[in-house]
């Protein structure tokens, strides 16, 4: 089939590849000339596990191909994805501009019956605005342009992986051909034994807030819970255990530590709650899931500032900048939010990233960024464990404390054994959990 697909930022790149390696034919625009020029010459513009594999592979095959020219991805197209950013307003909204223009291009370019498809995470009610917007420019095409919601659920670091074999294929929509289109589409995957629910299409929108709000609400609720046992002396790792023995609860998304961060589950829960309160239904549940996530970052810099007496003039190292770790994305990150406030409180601070150090500097320019962890390390007064990449596991940790001036680690992410860590003869402050020693 021939697919357009409008935006190729993470998930806009990502759908590109895996439909084209699924057998479409794929062509993708983007506004940034830059990016596009990138992805003509056959390099990703951002680092995701496989992509670059999947990119060199189908460009090669011809099954794929960039342009800033709308109208190219658009016309012949019998499926076109708007996959453009929905950034937070200053007051949480998503802003839809860049929708509403996706959708515009497509209504301009259309030459025969598309399904345009919403993988962006909009609110509830985006499509029925999609829909009139298709309308409004092309009326004589009504009942030709259709209108799907086919929410995207891949983690960053996970995304290739997740589009190709996915827990569940979503599909919301409002008629039988743009069913039959969307099923085609995904008959790769279905034949595979991957699950494909069809709703309506308010529901599909609803439901992929619903989900993203569900993961950072255990996250949150882990964070309580690790504040919670750090007064009760209790370890938020056991008590994590425990519940997901549980497979009404699972033990995903459990971890206590800084905090979610990244593109999605910190505007989307804004967003979701903003819908809410302009559906007359206010959830302050989401606004508490949002600030025990702020929480998570000031209790791991309470904890730098009681072992470090005073934070001014010392000097900090920051192990992990990503948002989590497999990705060069900083957005969001809690890693920044915490050398936000250290810099602020007149401390040095020095960052250590396996991918995201050179993004981590264009966000916050004061940081110190250092080649490898031993290198950041160095002179610290104390390391924070901010990013849980597996690398940091493997550290020599006679080499590390020989090169710290004080040998305090505040581990964010509870990465280390505390016994361990005691032994090696670090002042080891772990996350809702004892000590150790
Ligand atoms: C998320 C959703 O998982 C995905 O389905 C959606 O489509 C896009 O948003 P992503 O943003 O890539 O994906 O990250 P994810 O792996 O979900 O992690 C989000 C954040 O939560 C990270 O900052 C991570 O460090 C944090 N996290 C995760 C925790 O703090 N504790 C946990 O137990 C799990």
């Amino acid at each position: 089939m021939r697919v357009g697909v409008i935006g190729t930022g993470h998930v806009g790149l990502t759908t590109c590849v895996t439909l084209a390696a699924l057998g479409h034919d794929v062509v993708g625009t983007d506004h940034d000339g830059e990016k596009i020029a990138s992805l003509q010459a056959g390099t990703a513009p951002f680092f995701e596990p496989g992509l670059q594999d999947l990119l060199d592979d189908t460009l090669a095959r011809g099954r794929l191909r960039f342009t800033t020219d709308d109208r190219d991805a658009v016309a012949g197209s019998e499926v076109v994805f708007i996959c453009v950013g929905t950034p937070a307003r200053a007051r949480g909204d998503a802003n839809l501009v860049a929708v509403e223009n996706a959708a515009r291009a497509v209504a301009r370019h259309a030459t025969g019956p598309v399904v345009v498809v919403e993988k962006s995470t909009v609110p509830a009610g985006t499509s029925a605005r999609v829909r009139r917007t298709l309308e409004r420019e092309r009326p004589e095409l009504s009942g030709r342009l259709h209108v799907a919601s086919n929410p995207e659920f891949l983690r960053e670091g996970n995304a290739i992986k997740d589009s190709l074999e996915p827990d569940r294929i979503l599909v919301g929509a409002q008629s039988e051909t743009a069913f039959e289109v969307m099923r085609r589409l995904y008959a790769p995957l279905t034949a595979k034994g991957h699950a494909l629910i069809e709703t309506d299409i308010d529901t599909a929108e609803l439901a992929k807030h619903a989900c993203n709000a569900f993961l950072a609400l255990k996250i949150s609720y882990a964070n309580a819970l690790a504040r919670l046992c750090e007064r009760a002396g209790a370890d938020v790792t056991r008590v994590a255990e425990v519940m997901g023995t549980d497979p009404r609860i699972g033990r995903a998304f459990l971890d206590a530590g800084l905090g979610y961060g990244g593109y999605c589950f910190p505007k989307d829960i804004v967003a979701f709650e903003r819908l809410a309160v302009r559906l007359g239904y206010d959830m302050p549940l989401l606004r508490e899931v949002a600030r025990i996530n702020r929480e998570a970052v000031d209790a791991t810099a309470e904890k730098v500032e009681e072992a470090l007496w005073n934070v001014e003039g010392k000097r900090v190292a920051l192990f992990g900048l990503a948002f989590k770790p497999g990705t060069d994305d900083t957005r969001e990150s809690p890693a920044l939010v915490l050398a936000r406030r250290l810099l602020s409180e007149g401390a040095t601070v020095i960052g250590y990233d396996p991918q995201a150090s050179s993004n981590a500097k264009a966000d916050v320019p004061e940081l110190e960024v250092a080649p490898d962890a031993y290198d950041a390390a160095r002179g610290a007064h104390c390391v924070v464990v901010s990013t849980e990449w597996d690398e940091f596991r493997r550290l020599d940790l006679a080499r590390l404390k020989d090169v710290m001036a004080y040998p305090v680690v505040v581990d964010g992410r509870n990465l280390f054994d505390p016994q361990v860590m005691v032994s090696a003869g670090f002042n080891y402050v772990p996350t809702g959990r004892p000590a150790g020693g």
